[in-house]
């Protein structure tokens, strides 16, 4: 079977994307598939050889002439953090294409990229989440209502963007303004949440063999303020599977993850993000296109779970397939 890799795209998370990408190619089972790494960047989508030779990729069918021969793929195996890979742009994409792809549907990709629209729709069905003030571009900025709502400390997030990327935890009120300005440069809506006092946990949740699996749970430690990127791709943390939480805890978080993910009739990868307050986990987030470098947490947790990285990625593109 012919399987495209795409990584790259779009947003500040590109370089992340490269990774996870090369290491997908790099653990997917040769011997069963044929693997070809595409780059989708804003400028160019190329097919990229051993020789890291470029080749356009035709967009109107998602093929590339190889050796004067046509080739179209079988299933597309998604790497890219951010837009468009994790958006639903690719996802609607493949799917008017008939392209079997490995990352949830459109529709999941576009809510769940949204951290607020996202926990919006889950809020309902009892998951709990942090108090929040919300903000789009040019709206008028009331500082003391935003600190009166949320608290301080809080953390100021782009609504759309991950990594880490333009988010800043606030102690102060005269430094709101300039972690929101920040905030803006990744996105035009910006979330500002209370800060949550406790265990930080990450959850995968994958479909596997066809059914719904909850892995392992992550627990991190970050020795920054926050697990921001530093934290996150250089050394400045400690990510802990299994967590060391009670069981209840775990049963606990493992069934709030699962419902999430069955919830919002999500497929593939997801891995997301609790913060445990007074016994309870309080959901951040959802990814989509989790990060599958060699720092990254979800692969820790498919090995944690006896998966290989093979066997994650295999399982994946047969997910797809079926
Ligand atoms: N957005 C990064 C890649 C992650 O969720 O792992
Ligand atoms: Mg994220």
């Amino acid at each position: 079977k012919k399987i495209a890799i795409i990584m790259g795209g779009y947003s500040s998370e590109y370089k992340i994307s490269l990774k996870s990408g090369n290491v997908v190619y790099q653990y997917l089972d040769a011997d069963k598939y044929d693997r070809y790494r595409v780059h989708i960047f804003k400028d160019r989508w190329v097919y990229v050889d051993a020789q890291n030779q470029e080749t356009p990729i035709d967009r109107n069918d998602f093929s590339v002439i190889i050796d004067d021969e046509k080739i179209t793929f079988d299933c597309v195996f998604n790497a890219i953090h951010g837009t468009p890979g994790e958006d639903g742009h690719m996802q609607a994409y493949f799917e008017l294409l008939h392209i079997p792809h490995t990352s949830c549907g459109m529709y999941q990709a576009a809510l769940t990229f949204n951290k607020r629209d996202c926990l919006s729709v889950l809020k309902p069905y009892g998951i709990k989440t942090a108090e929040s003030y919300y903000l789009n571009l040019g709206d008028a900025i009331d500082e003391n209502a935003i600190i009166s709502k949320v608290g301080l400390p809080c953390f100021v997030k782009a609504n759309k963007a991950g990594s880490s990327f333009g988010v800043t935890k606030v102690h102060k009120k005269e430094h709101l303004q300039d972690a929101i300005d920040i905030a803006f440069k990744e996105d035009d809506e910006i979330i500002i949440e209370a800060f949550l006092d406790g265990t930080e946990v990450s959850i995968g949740v994958i479909s596997y063999k066809g059914e719904t699996k909850v892995l392992p749970i992550t627990e991190i430690v970050s020795e920054n303020d926050f697990f921001d990127y530093e934290a996150k791709y250089l050394g400045k943390s400690q990510e802990i599977t299994p967590a060391r939480i009670s069981e209840e805890m775990t049963k606990k978080a493992s069934a709030v993850a699962k419902k999430a993910y069955d919830v919002l009739k999500m497929s593939g990868f997801s891995r997301s993000e609790f913060i445990f307050q007074g016994g309870e986990p309080y959901m951040l987030e959802m990814n989509t296109i989790p990060g599958f470098t060699a720092e990254s947490i979800l692969p820790q947790q498919a090995q944690a779970a006896g998966i290989s990285l093979p066997e994650l990625f295999g399982n994946a593109i047969e997910e797809a397939l079926t």
